[in-house]
């Protein structure tokens, strides 16, 4: 019998706004890796259920929904590209209202359950580096490195606020800050896979780190564990 070839895996987890996404795509970069953003997904699903007017409220019509969904990832050039029912829609799911969707369907089961379907078979066949909210806890419980990222919310309001504001969006960054601690809350309370640092994470608190410095210190971690 041949052996399965082993595909390394990196989790990251973390509150809104701590920097996962940048962090991750660098390191990635580095290690050739492929980078894997869960929340995209969420949010994919949650798009869907904007655009169909389903009532948050409805469990069941939001599960069907999602379920019957087609949701794909795919990369051009080493960037993640999500397509939901064959429509590629990448940078229709980056707002604020896509977001605070996204964590509210996130608390359904059927919508776990097949968004970490889909994210269990990725990392079955490549080497990847995925950042979500239950990656170390619940999709890759045997990653070879754990991480949870956190900054303090004053921070990571600032940069959102910074990033949006360099996209043209405009925003307030109370209403940011406001909305952060509201999903976090949202994330780290619901009853399927909330969000909490897994045993055997590494906690990184990124503060007062460039990105650099964390993306450095995830690789050492790595190779560490490697050697
Ligand atoms: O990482 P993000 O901000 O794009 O994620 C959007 C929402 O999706 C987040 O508030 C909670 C949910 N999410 C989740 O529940 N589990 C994941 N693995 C990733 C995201």
């Amino acid at each position: 019998m041949q052996n399965k070839q082993k595909h390394y895996s990196i989790a990251i987890d973390g509150p809104a706004g701590a920097g996962k996404s940048t962090i991750a795509k660098l390191v990635a970069k580095e290690l050739r890796f492929i980078y894997v953003d869960t929340g995209a997904m969420y949010r994919a699903m949650g798009l869907l259920i904007l655009k169909e007017g389903i009532d948050i409220g409805e469990e069941e019509a939001v599960g069907d929904f999602c379920e019957k969904a087609e949701v794909s990832l795919k990369y051009q050039e080493g960037r993640q590209q999500i397509y939901l029912n064959g429509e590629n829609v990448t940078d229709s799911i980056r707002t604020e209202e896509a977001g605070k969707m996204a964590s509210a369907v996130a608390k359904f089961k059927a919508v776990r359950a097949k968004m970490v379907d889909i994210q269990k078979k990725i990392a079955d066949s490549n080497h990847i580096i995925m950042d979500g909210r239950d990656i170390g806890t619940v999709v890759l419980p045997f990653a070879d490195l754990k991480i949870y990222l956190t900054a303090e919310v004053g921070v990571r309001a600032e940069r959102r606020f910074k990033e949006l504001t360099e996209k043209g969006i405009y925003c307030n960054i109370e209403e940011i800050e406001k909305d952060i601690i509201a999903r976090d809350y949202q994330d780290m309370n619901r009853e399927v896979s909330p969000l909490r640092q897994a045993e055997d994470a590494v906690l990184l608190d990124c503060s007062h780190l460039s990105i650099e410095e964390v993306a450095g210190s995830i690789i050492k971690l790595f190779r560490e564990k490697l050697n």
